[in-house]
């Protein structure tokens, strides 16, 4: 609050200069950021309610806890587990919530095989999580909103696209994903019929949407979880090295001076000694933190630090570069007038570190630091590792998208708030390709089960970053003199790579991106392209293409399943007798809500359920420096200039 005030003391000074005619561009540019005042151009008591609406969704989601799953109990008569009384935290039946999102649920959504527990949990998260929020979202929507006019924007989503400085933003997105669309069927339509031989058919629609509790993550963001039940090639030796991690005794200190030494490596810079001080690179037991890894800036030259409750496996490995790659970012442009101190754009503060972790992940260099031995390079190991890249990198997409896509259409009003859980599946089923599991209505929320939504972070970002840094693995890769496929390019100790990212990241925010994009191609280009991604994963691509030659390519809406019918024994209770009850609109909603627990108010005018022809099935359809509290110092009056910017996926 305090800085807020600071921040608008400053504005109202800034808004009276006649700034715009300033000659110096540089100046002007410096300008055109303090006028934007924020959230804080918000009368002081709207500025309150907002900030502690912001809190609360934020507490709320990381206290969320849930009960564990327990198939020996709480049965219906006829063999369905009971989700009704399970979910119902508040009641008495002894059950205590115990198991947090980090890092008990994303470990049971990452290694459980067994779909009902997977669809437990997904769904207990989704009650636990999600739903307290909707109430809470529906205002901090509107005063968003109103902050964001007060502003001159039209709505908060026009305020958030601001930060790209370019009218055709959603067109430059849109051009991208229609680019790398037929990547991402591909990826799917062989993953979805693995899943049909590790699930069966009636879990799994040969030409639906995948249910979304089965790709190993809890928002099916990212599929790298399931690798072992879709390998290309099994047998080889694993990419994965997590267990060699484990074996040498790897601490998570180890893991961050690992990725340090390939920022030295490159001639960047080291982390400052505070960072090894001040860090918290290890999940309390004294005290509850939000886990969600983060990479901060104190704004005073000196002081960095990384939040990331560390596990010693591969994946997180990577998040502590992605981390790190924050704090260079923040390290190369101190320099900069304050106000330039950011990244080019927020897309380019989330690749750096994705940028060296694409190099940090070969084989090859895994070999140069003895965390894997030899693997030759056949072209069956070259498909098993271009596969699991694209199983984190290209799965992701659609979601990097939809996130912010629902939130541009919730703050512009095109989604109603009695539209919100709906509308998000429409998103979720037409752009990634996946389904709910169980009925969604609107009583659920949600987009709320999804840290970046109570937190209020955009999303976009993500997407636009795991383009651009493949934009920029290729421009560093020609520095470093790389020849060959691309995905083999390993910058380790290119000098000449180093340089270049300098040049790029020391910029800051001075510049408009593009320019920016500039200086990393030698002026070839300016714009955001697709053309490095899909390079890389071309072997990838030729390879999946063979593999899908008789399979459906895409997703057909309404062969979506919806897991909520089928019980754990078919034969107790015949589909049949379910279809019928569901055609009958009085015995519907007491079937849904004795079966599901699910209110289902709106049925008529929001369908969530159509019937499957066959009638076997029931389908569903459906720069400036924040004032957050790291919530871990010691001394919380010096967090007052701190830029938490820089939230991990
Ligand atoms: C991008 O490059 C084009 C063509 O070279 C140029 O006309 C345009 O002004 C550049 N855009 C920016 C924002 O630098
Ligand atoms: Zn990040």
């Amino acid at each position: 609050m305090e800085w807020s005030r600071f921040h608008r003391h400053k504005w109202d000074q800034a808004t009276t200069f006649a700034w715009k005619n300033f000659s110096s561009a540089p100046v002007r540019r410096m300008f055109s950021f303090v006028t934007v005042l924020g959230r804080a151009a918000l009368p002081e008591d709207k500025l309150k309610e907002l900030t502690e609406l912001t809190q609360e969704m934020k507490s709320s989601y990381s206290a969320a806890k849930i009960c564990r799953y327990d198939p020996t109990r709480r049965r219906l008569d006829n063999g369905d587990y009971d989700y009704n009384a399970d979910n119902d935290l508040d009641n008495d039946i002894g059950c205590i919530p115990t198991l947090s999102l980090e890092p008990h649920l994303v470990q049971l959504m990452a290694t459980s095989r067994d779909p009902e527990e997977l669809r437990y949990v997904w769904r207990a998260w989704r009650d636990a999580a999600g739903r307290p929020l909707r109430g809470k979202y529906t205002r901090f929507v509107e005063l968003s909103n109103e902050a964001a006019r007060l502003n001159g924007f039209e709505d908060a989503g026009d305020f958030w696209r601001s930060d790209y400085e370019t009218d055709d933003f959603e067109d430059i997105i849109d051009g991208l994903w229609a680019e790398l669309r037929p990547l991402y069927e591909q990826l799917h339509a062989y993953v979805r019929r693995k899943l049909i031989e590790k699930y069966g058919d009636t879990i799994v629609p040969p030409r639906g949407p995948i249910p979304a509790h089965l790709l190993g993550n809890m928002w099916a963001q990212t599929w790298t979880h399931i690798l072992d039940l879709t390998v290309p090639y099994p047998g080889r030796p694993s990419v994965d090295v997590t267990n060699t991690l484990r074996r040498q005794g790897y601490s998570p200190f180890d893991m961050f001076r690992l990725s340090e030494s390939f920022f030295i490596s490159l001639g960047l810079e080291p982390m400052p000694s505070t960072f090894w001080q001040k860090s918290l690179l290890i999940k309390p037991t004294d005290r509850d933190v939000i886990c969600h890894a983060s990479a901060w800036d104190f704004c005073n030259g000196i002081d960095y630090r990384i939040k990331q409750c560390t596990q010693i496996t591969m994946e997180d490995m990577i998040t502590a570069h992605h981390e790190m790659g924050h704090i260079q970012y923040d390290l190369q442009y101190r320099n900069q007038p304050f106000i330039f101190r950011d990244g080019a754009n927020p897309a380019f503060h989330e690749a750096v570190g994705d940028v060296l972790a694409l190099s940090a992940a070969t084989p090859s260099h895994l070999q140069e630091i003895n965390l894997l031995a030899n693997v030759d390079e056949s072209f069956e190991n070259d498909i098993n590792f271009l596969f699991s890249m694209a199983l984190d990198k290209i799965a992701f997409l659609p979601f990097g998208y939809l996130v912010d896509k629902w939130r541009w259409e919730v703050f512009s009003g095109e989604i109603s708030e009695s539209q919100y859980n709906s509308r998000w599946w429409d998103l979720r089923v037409n752009y990634q390709g996946v389904s709910a599991p169980l009925l969604r209505d609107e009583d659920d929320f949600d987009p709320g089960a999804k840290f970046h939504i109570p937190a209020n972070v955009p999303y976009v970002r993500y997407f636009v970053s795991f383009i651009v840094q493949f934009q920029f693995h290729a421009e560093l890769c020609k520095a470093a003199g790389h020849s060959g496929p691309l995905h083999r390019c390993n910058i380790y100790r290119s000098a000449e790579a180093g340089r270049l990212l300098r040049n790029v990241l020391s910029l800051g925010k001075s510049r408009p991106w593009p320019e920016a994009l500039s200086v990393l191609t030698s002026g070839r280009t300016n714009q955001l392209e697709a053309g490095p991604i899909l390079e890389y994963f071309e072997p990838l691509m030729s390879w999946l293409e063979s593999q899908n030659k008789d399979e459906f390519i895409g997703w057909q809406e309404n062969e979506a399943i919806v897991l909520g019918v089928v019980s754990s024994n078919a034969s107790v209770r015949p589909f049949s007798a379910v279809i019928a009850a569901l055609k009958s609109p009085s015995r519907r909603a007491s079937l849904l809500s004795s079966t599901f627990g699910l209110r289902v108010t709106d049925f008529e005018t929001s369908p969530v359920l159509w019937l499957r022809s066959d009638s076997s099935k029931a389908v569903q359809k459906d720069g400036m420096c924040l004032r957050e509290p790291w919530n871990v110092l010691r001394n919380p009056t010096d967090f007052r200039a701190q830029k938490p910017h820089t939230e991990f996926t």
